[in-house]
């Protein structure tokens, strides 16, 4: 095994160490934020090259669920942003914003933003356990293949509003969160009306928020 295959394999290892460990204790997140953020922040110029063309497959399903068009869309770990661009295409009157605790991530979302689309996207660096937002800013919030911080993003959604959880190779990704753990911690925040979705070996969990907490 090559330096190479060997980083990346140590690499979605500790992703889903992270995501374990700091969905079952919010509070351990301060001890894995630096590395996540070295980790996303090394990856971000080859990110777009490791992705499977299906990637956000089930994305896509549970978005064309979301029964009226969002006019506000947070795409909370967005990367390189293509799940934003997917969004921003889905309701074309929406404005997106997209978060990345990583820079290097945010510029290259900034860099990939298709023209057509720039004026409706916004890309800023900010960590998902305190986001720089209102409560109730977003009437949908989508989290592709990223770890879910369930104070936060219940707090930004607003009453009746969607969440939109999507793994891109299901129990396989390495930030991956059982659906079951999903919907627990989801209900406990006043998120509810579950759906699952899978296509192309992607899984998706849409939501409502039904209550504020
Ligand atoms: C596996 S990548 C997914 C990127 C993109 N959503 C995609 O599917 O291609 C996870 C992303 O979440 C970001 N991330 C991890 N923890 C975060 C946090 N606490 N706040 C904001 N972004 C975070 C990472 O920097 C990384 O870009």
């Amino acid at each position: 095994m090559s330096l190479a295959e060997l980083e990346r394999k140590f690499g979605r290892r500790l992703a889903r160490v992270t995501t374990n460990v700091v969905v079952a204790r919010p509070r351990l997140w301060r001890l894995f934020r630096w590395s996540t953020r070295a980790q996303f922040d090394r990856l971000a110029p080859s990110w777009d090259s490791m992705r499977r063309p299906q990637a956000f497959a089930a994305l896509e399903v549970a978005l064309d669920a979301v029964p009226a068009a969002p006019k506000r869309v947070l795409d909370l770990g967005t990367g390189t942003g293509l799940a934003a661009f997917i969004a921003a295409r889905r309701f074309p009157t929406a404005e997106v914003t997209g978060v990345d605790l990583a820079d290097a991530m945010v510029e290259q979302a900034r860099r990939n933003a298709p023209p057509e689309l720039a004026e409706r996207l916004r890309f800023q660096q900010a960590d998902a356990v305190e986001l720089p937002f209102e409560s109730g800013s977003f009437d949908l919030v989508q989290l592709a293949n990223m770890i879910p911080f369930f104070d936060e993003l219940a707090r930004v959604t607003a009453p009746g509003g969607h969440v939109v959880f999507s793994f891109s190779a299901g129990p396989e990704t390495p930030i991956w969160v059982p659906p079951e753990r999903l919907r627990r911690a989801l209900g406990e925040h006043g998120v509810a009306d579950f759906a699952d979705f899978e296509a192309e070996g992607g899984t998706a969990l849409l939501a409502r928020k039904v209550r504020g907490v």
